[in-house]
């Protein structure tokens, strides 16, 4: 049990991956408005994932029946694609794809906002997204794991919100979910340094109110427990010995 290092035809193998990926999340972004479907999306996200000659990662995954997790307002994480789900002004959507490029891995999240938001909508989107920003300062060989952690959290609470527990992020490469795992919140244990070469997919979940969260009887999709929003903002990352790499920007 170790997490892996890879060699260099294997990062450019994750760059290329990570590249078709950022490029699905723009077009997805691009659709998004009020009066579409979840279901609208996941079918453009099978198409454009195609069209790329990429396989959809997230299906079947344990099941799981589509190929992008698109979770609304209250909705942490794992939202299923749905015709009847329609998107309204004011909604705040989050998007999770993967895909699988020539045997490798990448997997990135976006909450984007749909038309019109609400202030407080948009401050969560935008902590989320710095949360992130400010965990990968740390995300350096020589660092410790949790040091990404401990600042993702640390930022994230200086604004009242909170940090989900029940999920974390994880090392990816030829799986989708590699060692190690990557919570978004202070460990007793500084965690397994860091080394270049290894792949991580950073992805920090934020409540606007508690973290507590629960399962829908659909058994996938997470929802806050106080019905708050939430957000989410993930990457998958390359460790290097100075900055890290974004493979999915
Ligand atoms: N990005 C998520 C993760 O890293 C989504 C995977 S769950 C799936 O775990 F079932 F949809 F694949
Ligand atoms: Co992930």
């Amino acid at each position: 049990m170790s997490i892996s290092i890879k060699s260099e035809k294997e990062i450019e193998l994750m760059r290329e991956s990570g590249r078709i990926l950022a490029k699905i999340h723009e077009a997805l972004q691009e659709m998004i408005r009020p009066g579409i479907s979840t279901l609208d999306i996941d079918k453009k996200c099978a198409e454009i994932i195609k069209s790329y000659n990429c396989i959809p990662s997230f299906l079947n995954y344990n099941g799981y029946p589509a190929s992008v997790c698109v979770s609304v307002n209250d909705e942490v994480v794992h939202g299923i694609p749905s015709k009847k789900r329609i998107l309204r002004e004011g909604d705040i959507v989050s998007l999770d794809c993967g895909v699988i490029y020539q045997g490798f891995h990448s997997d990135a999240a976006r909450t984007i906002p749909v038309g019109n938001i609400s202030k407080e909508a948009q401050q969560l989107i935008d902590v989320t997204r710095q949360s992130f920003y400010e965990g990968i300062k740390y995300a350096k060989e020589g660092h410790h794991l949790h040091e990404i952690s401990e600042a993702i959290q640390n930022y994230v609470e200086s604004y009242g919100y909170s940090v989900v527990r029940d999920l974390v992020g994880h090392g990816i490469g030829r799986k989708l979910h590699e060692e190690p795992q990557i919570p978004n919140f202070k460990q007793k244990r500084r965690g397994p340094k860091l080394e270049a070469g290894m792949t991580l997919a950073i992805e920090p979940m934020i409540n606007a109110g508690r973290y507590d969260v629960y399962w829908e009887a659909d058994d996938w999709t997470v929802v806050t427990a106080d019905g708050s929003l939430s957000a989410h903002y993930e990457n998958t990352v390359l460790i290097t010995k100075g900055e890290p790499e974004l493979l999915t920007i």
